[in-house]
């Protein structure tokens, strides 16, 4: 049985990232695969990676040696057959908590070596999903399609082959009036859930169970 890691990388539960996540989990469950969906803001404190180079040491060669609550998500990483991470759009960015993660999961397989630049032993399928506020026509413009090729480009030479999913144009809150926000078309944002959500819910599942049959 395949065994798939999904990790929300956003401090919402119930929401947009998280609920993408999850349909992608449940897409790779559908696919025989065993799935587990891990928050990041519900583990006990971590941080990004703290520079000891321990992973680059023979005795630790391509394994993250720093002791806190991501310690126990990069073991299940290291022994998954496939990667699902979902984050939020945090000033341009992913958020902190996927960072830290990136940082940690990434950094330990690099060699600094000519001959092989990661040393890590198995290539398994990410699925990467980002969601924004902002519209998907905007993301050439304000460099979101960039960032979202780099960690593409990021992943994919040292974890495996990328697949990628985009939720922009989010429902941000449920209760628009609660807010002095003139930004928002509020009767937009919930058309947009109620039409356009839905298909990125489907499009979740089934990468995730594609990602099962690779
Ligand atoms: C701290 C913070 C910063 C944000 N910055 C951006 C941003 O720069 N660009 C954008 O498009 N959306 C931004 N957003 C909106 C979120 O990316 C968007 O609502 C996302 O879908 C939220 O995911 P969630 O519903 O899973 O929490 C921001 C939200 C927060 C809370």
């Amino acid at each position: 049985m395949k065994n798939i890691v999904a990790i929300n990388a956003s401090p919402r539960s119930g929401w947009n990232t998280d609920i993408l996540v999850r349909e992608a989990a449940a897409g790779a469950q559908s696919a025989a695969a065993h799935a587990e969906v891990i928050s990041l803001y519900r583990l006990d404190k971590f941080t990004g990676c703290i520079s000891c180079f321990a992973c680059k040491t023979p005795e630790h060669k391509g394994v993250c040696v720093y002791k806190d609550g991501l310690a126990p998500v990069l073991e299940k990483i290291r022994k998954a057959d496939g990667l699902i991470i979902g984050t939020p759009n945090y000033l341009g960015q992913a958020t902190a908590a996927f960072r830290a993660l990136y940082e940690r999961l990434i950094f330990q397989y690099i060699t600094y070596r000519k001959d092989a630049i990661s040393c890590s032993e198995r290539r398994i399928p990410v699925l990467l999903i980002f969601t924004s506020n902002a519209p998907k026509e905007l993301y050439p413009k304000v460099g979101y399609d960039k960032m979202i090729d780099d960690y593409k480009g990021n992943f994919e030479c040292i974890i495996g082959p990328v697949n990628v999913i985009v939720s922009a144009d989010t429902l941000q809150v449920n209760d628009y009036g609660k807010y002095d926000w003139t930004y928002f078309d509020p009767e937009k944002k919930k058309e947009r859930r109620e039409t356009v959500f839905p298909k990125e819910r489907e499009a979740a599942f089934r990468a995730g169970a594609d990602m099962c049959r690779q």
